[in-house]
């Protein structure tokens, strides 16, 4: 049995994917997503536990330390990979929580898989929290986990914290099983999202769909004859970024080098526009490729001058939409590439790999626009990294208003990228922003980035967590 500890995380994955070889040798790498690049720094500050899964089936590990934390691995099985994580999580929850871009898929089998695996979540957490510890639950694929904890360990106080939107009650009320996720989501002390739209979605879902008293964003639970109510509250946490950090990481010499070195390597164009994204169709990699293709079309940006950059980090693979996905991007860029290409210099730089944060921090210094152009995103992350590197204030980021980092970040272009004639303005107005306009905005963009930061974050929410449970 591991040691014990007072701060527990509980998420799907692990902030380390293994891979093991033909001949059993384990490896690890960090794995994707906005969540563990939060959630980390956050961890080695706080000497807990994280509870989650290695990233490959049926691998047994045991608890071990790296990175300043205890690593508490939970094994799933290939059936429970297929049916919990690429199946209910990311092919019935991700689309419908992401405004149906794409249709959800409800299969009995896979709610199943989901109910057992959140189950050995829990039993894992119940196992290594001390007495009277602080779990910390994250995302959507861990919705049961805080009733099925409070039930193993009634003395443990338990957070809970939705990494993506919540949808309108019209569309979580597909769900079939939505009364038993909402009941799982109340088993926690307090539950947090990222734009109070979410929380207000959820507190209407609540309302609608629950026996629950909802008041202000007061919920309370329980039965009042037998006197066993219970108070959660509901708040409003917009995640960040360790921003000091790669601010630091991004002035450094070593970075500064690397991004003269990648601006030389793409034929030194006049601008580079830029988009960093896990290929994903909440994204919006598609309109980002229709925007640039018409603008290029038109004649209203000439390539190679103008470049785009466009990082598509490998994600869900195995998942249809996915590989849908990833054929119609790459025809699309083969399109532009076909068609505005000179020899030995691309319009589109479309590079399907993962790329260490080092890397990343020399491609946003290098880039004059990053483009974000997500349909439907919890936060974007990817936005905060670009402004914190803008140690030089040169860039310009332009956001789509459909993401969490639209309402932190105001002085960004903000955009609707279904509006494409807008969405192409707004490129073309970046393009031609004067450097002192564009100098005010990456300013203040970076005061908001810098003061709102991932440690803030964490010590709100948990701060609001540590009241919850004295109340
Ligand atoms: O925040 C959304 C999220 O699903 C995280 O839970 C996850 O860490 C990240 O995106 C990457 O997704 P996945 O773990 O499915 O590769």
């Amino acid at each position: 049995m591991p040691d014990q500890a007072d701060f527990v995380v509980i998420a799907n994955r692990l902030p380390l994917d293994v891979t093991v070889d033909d001949s059993g040798e384990i490896t690890w790498e960090r794995s994707p997503g906005g969540l563990v690049t939060a959630m980390a720094p956050v961890m080695q500050s706080r000497d807990g536990a994280w509870v989650g899964w290695s990233g490959t089936p049926d691998v047994d590990l045991t608890p071990f330390k790296a990175d300043g934390m205890t690593l508490v691995p939970v094994t799933l099985s290939a059936d429970e990979v297929s049916d919990y994580y690429e199946g209910f999580s990311n092919a019935t929850l991700w689309p419908l929580y992401h405004d149906v871009i794409v249709a959800p898929e409800f299969h009995r089998q896979w709610w199943n898989a989901y109910d057992r695996v959140n189950r050995k979540f829990a039993e894992a957490a119940a196992t290594v929290a001390s007495e009277g510890a602080t779990v910390w639950v994250h995302d959507y694929q861990l919705q049961l986990v805080p009733a099925l904890l409070r039930k193993l360990r009634p003395d443990l106080t338990i957070g809970w914290f939705n990494h993506i939107p919540f949808p309108p009650v019209e569309i979580f009320s597909q769900l079939p099983w939505r009364e038993r996720v909402l009941d799982g989501l109340l088993g926690a002390d307090v539950l947090g999202f990222q734009r109070s739209w979410d929380s207000e979605n959820f507190l209407r879902s609540v309302k609608r769909l629950t026996g629950a008293t909802v008041r202000g964003r007061t919920i309370t639970v329980g039965d009042k004859t037998k006197r066993v109510r219970r108070r959660l509250k509901v708040g409003v946490y917009p995640i960040s970024i360790d921003a000091a950090a790669f601010a630091e990481l991004a002035a450094s010499d070593a970075v500064a080098t690397r991004a003269q070195e990648i601006r030389t390597e793409l034929g030194d164009p006049d601008v580079l526009l830029l988009g960093v994204d896990r290929l994903d169709y909440t994204k919006g990699i598609r309109h980002r490729l229709k925007i640039f293709g018409e603008l290029l079309r038109d004649g209203l940006v000439a390539a190679p001058q103008v470049c785009l950059m466009q990082v598509a980090s490998p994600s869900r693979e195995r998942v249809e939409q996915y590989k849908t996905l990833r054929d119609e991007v790459e025809v699309t860029v083969g399109r532009i590439n076909g068609d505005y290409s000179a020899l030995g210099r691309v319009p589109v730089h479309y590079l399907h790999q993962t790329f260490p944060v080092e890397e990343m921090a020399a491609m946003y210094r290098a880039a004059d626009v990053m483009l974000v152009t997500s349909l439907r995103d919890g936060m974007n992350l990817v936005a905060k990294e670009f402004v914190a590197a803008q140690v030089d204030l040169n860039g310009v980021l332009i956001l789509s208003e459909f993401t969490g980092a639209a309402d932190d970040l105001p002085q960004a272009l903000v955009m609707n990228p279904h509006d494409i004639e807008g969405a192409k303005r707004t490129v073309l107005r970046a393009l031609d922003m004067p450097r002192e306009d564009r100098r005010r905005r990456m300013r203040s963009l970076r005061r908001r980035v810098m003061a709102h930061d991932v440690t803030a974050w964490a010590d709100r929410f948990l701060s609001d967590l540590a009241e919850a449970a004295t109340s």
